[in-house]
């Protein structure tokens, strides 16, 4: 059965995206069977694999087709996607009320998918609103991208609020995957105190595991590959294949 983890922060641009598709990756490339869900409405998953979205076939559809309808296949074997169908704040907006409407639509609809995957990815809005809260109560764990910069650390407590009011509402305990710090830059000190305090903060909810700012991630969006599939050697390929190998460790500790 697969495990369920949202990809999720208050904050955009912090590597969420990036985390989801290429750890999806290196999921996939590891022979462990991975489906990324995406959640957002500017549909990067589909950018990171050069895919043009279609409009109906999206995550809007959940719960009026089949699942197996909404499954895209994509050049690695293991690795399935289901795209984005919002593209404006009217589709946001919609999806939303139907979350609201049915809160365990998402969950429902995973269900469906949990014995074909042993991952499954949630690719969350950067916000911490109906869609984002939806997507905690259809995943098992969260996991947090933190981009080495000082104001991401805001970003840190929001979240660690929203799961405590999530747990409080529900009466779950749905826990962190971890906290991953994302785009970190060898050239400066502040990624190093970033890393320290983060450290601090978190404890062991931080994983080892830390991704540099790589060229070769920036470019994924534009090359439509993730990073394992334009150069397995490069250091963001390497930094996203051992946050999958830790990962499975932690799991196998836990
Ligand atoms: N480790 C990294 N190295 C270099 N660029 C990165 C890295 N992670 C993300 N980026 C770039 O930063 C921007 C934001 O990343 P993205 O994954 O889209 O964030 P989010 O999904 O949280 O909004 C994108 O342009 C992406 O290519
Ligand atoms: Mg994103």
């Amino acid at each position: 059965m697969a495990r369920i983890i949202a990809i999720s922060s208050s904050k955009g641009g912090v590597g969420k995206t990036t985390t989801a598709v290429n750890l999806g990756a290196s999921f996939a490339v590891a022979e462990l069977s991975t489906l990324v869900v995406d959640l957002v409405t500017d549909g990067g998953v589909a950018d990171a694999f050069g895919f043009r979205r279609r409009r109906v076939a999206g995550i809007s559809m959940a719960g009026e087709v089949l699942p197996e309808k909404l499954l895209q296949k994509t050049n690695l074997e293991y690795l399935d996607l289901i795209f984005s169908d919002l593209y404006d704040t009217e589709d946001e907006e919609r999806f939303s009320r139907r979350l609201l409407a049915d809160r365990s639509l998402l969950g429902n609809f995973l269900s469906q998918l949990k014995e074909r995957y042993s991952f499954i990815l949630l690719d969350c809005p950067p916000s911490l609103g109906t869609t984002a809260y939806c997507a905690l109560g259809a995943a098992d764990s969260v996991l947090v991208p933190v981009q080495c910069e000082p104001h991401s650390l805001k970003s840190v407590s929001a979240i660690l609020k929203t799961v405590r009011r999530y747990n409080h509402n529900s009466g779950r305990e749905l826990g962190f995957e971890g906290f991953l710090l994302t785009m970190y830059d060898l050239r400066t000190s502040l990624s190093e105190i970033i890393c320290e305090r983060a450290r601090h903060l978190l404890g062991n909810m931080l994983f080892y595991t830390i991704i540099p700012r790589n060229v070769r991630l920036a470019e994924v969006f534009l090359r439509g590959k993730p990073a394992v599939l334009m150069d397995v050697n490069c250091p963001g390929s390497r930094a996203y294949m051992r946050l999958a190998q830790e990962i499975l460790e932690r799991r196998e500790m836990g």
